[in-house]
């Protein structure tokens, strides 16, 4: 957890009381200050810390216009056609596809992952491309840690 957000949390905190509504929406409009975001990860956190349902302050995130859950997108696109389909782009897939959800619960990073066609750089294949940068010689390993470096 980013040490700024565990200390907001700490001075929020009340042992065995609910935080209070005002409370509630101070803490949360600091975090986002911090964080640009309010991940799900961190709002499961701050709603045990702040004695409330994680669902209960789900929807102040959703209420507020000025709260959002994610701070960045990327479009990631995992080439299946022939040649790198048959060089682990199935496998590519589900890294980059675990990588992601990770990403977007802890860090608010929204990573939008589809299936691309044949780039026509077969030769240097399995290629991966994220926001429009073409990653080559790829494998599940790699490119899920392209993705955490995001
Ligand atoms: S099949 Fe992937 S670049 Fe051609």
């Amino acid at each position: 957890m980013n040490p700024r957000v565990d200390e907001i949390l700490r001075f929020y905190e009340r042992q065995g009381k609910p935080a209070g509504q005002e409370e509630i929406l101070s803490a949360l409009r600091e975090i986002q200050e911090v964080l640009g975001c309010i991940p799900k990860a961190v709002q499961e956190e701050a709603a045990l810390r702040l004695g409330v349902k994680p669902s209960f302050l789900a929807a102040f995130v959703k209420k507020y216009p000025g709260f959002k859950e994610v701070s960045e997108k990327y479009e990631v696109k995992v080439c299946t056609g022939p040649s790198c389909g048959a060089g682990k782009a199935l496998e590519i897939l589900r890294a980059v596809e675990a990588a992601g959800e990770e990403k977007e619960r802890d860090q608010g990073i929204s990573i939008k992952i589809v299936k691309g066609r044949c780039t026509r750089r077969c030769g240097k294949g399995p290629n991966l491309i994220i926001n429009g940068v073409l990653h080559h010689h790829m494998t599940p390993e790699q490119a899920a840690g392209l993705i955490r470096r995001l």
